[in-house]
């Protein structure tokens, strides 16, 4: 190799060597080609100008449904008619067997009891410390004869205070919940009948 060349490759690859900055690459040779133009589709910072939304997350087609979430399609829309629709053609799917309503009693402690209390009576732990307006009882006058399509609906879109449960249950959790609510009022009327406790009414 003749020494002219042999000495550039030295001084270029020298040069390639001068940076002491360990972060800093030195000299990049098509520098494109490392560096892509990432696109960030859950922290959009720009206009993304080869869309015709600009958005860099397409949208799904209208109607798609997630693959395993048939269920998730809910027909009633969330409105009084929708609520009254529900409440007389919505049934529960799933048979009141001992595991649907242990994992009903599970997910009810988990996201139900602070407000509605361990009996369903309304008196849960946020309602006792007088921080949150009262809830009432399953078996209260409001809703010893609310039918389940209505807990349904009122889990899935939420109902004044209430909010809505949808994103913490699944529709099979919700109806495994619903077990375990009727339960509680079963219980509650059975006990008000027998004993007629007052303290328990609301
Ligand atoms: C933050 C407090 C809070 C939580 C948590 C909560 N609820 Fe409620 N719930 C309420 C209040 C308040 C009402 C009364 C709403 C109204 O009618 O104005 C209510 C009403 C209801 C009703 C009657 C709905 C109707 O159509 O009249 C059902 C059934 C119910 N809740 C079930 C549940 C279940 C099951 C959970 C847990 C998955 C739950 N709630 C979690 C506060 C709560």
């Amino acid at each position: 190799m003749p020494r002219r060349i042999r000495d550039t490759f030295l001084l270029l690859w020298l040069a390639g060597c001068a940076a002491t900055d360990p972060r800093d690459p030195g000299i990049e040779y098509a520098s494109q080609m490392y560096h892509s133009i990432p696109l960030e589709p859950y922290a959009q910072v720009d206009y993304f100008p080869y869309a015709s939304d600009g958005k860099h997350l397409r949208e799904p087609v209208a109607g798609t449904v997630p693959r395993g979430k048939v269920d998730f399609i809910y027909p009633f829309p969330n409105t009084n008619e929708g609520y009254e629709e529900a409440g007389k053609k919505l049934k529960n799917p799933l048979p009141p067997t001992p595991e649907n309503v242990s994992e009903g009693k599970r997910l009810y402690s988990l996201y139900c009891i602070h407000c509605h209390g361990e009996k369903g009576n309304g008196r849960g732990i946020l309602v006792e410390s007088g921080k949150y307006p009262p809830v009432p009882s399953y078996y209260g006058p409001q809703l010893k004869d609310l039918p389940e399509g209505k807990m349904f609906h009122s889990i899935t879109y939420g109902k004044n205070l209430m909010g809505s449960h949808a994103a913490q249950l699944t529709p099979t959790e919700r109806w495994q919940v619903i077990l375990y609510v009727q339960q509680l009022r079963a219980e509650g009327l059975a006990a008000e009948g027998n004993t007629a406790n007052p303290s328990q009414k609301r």
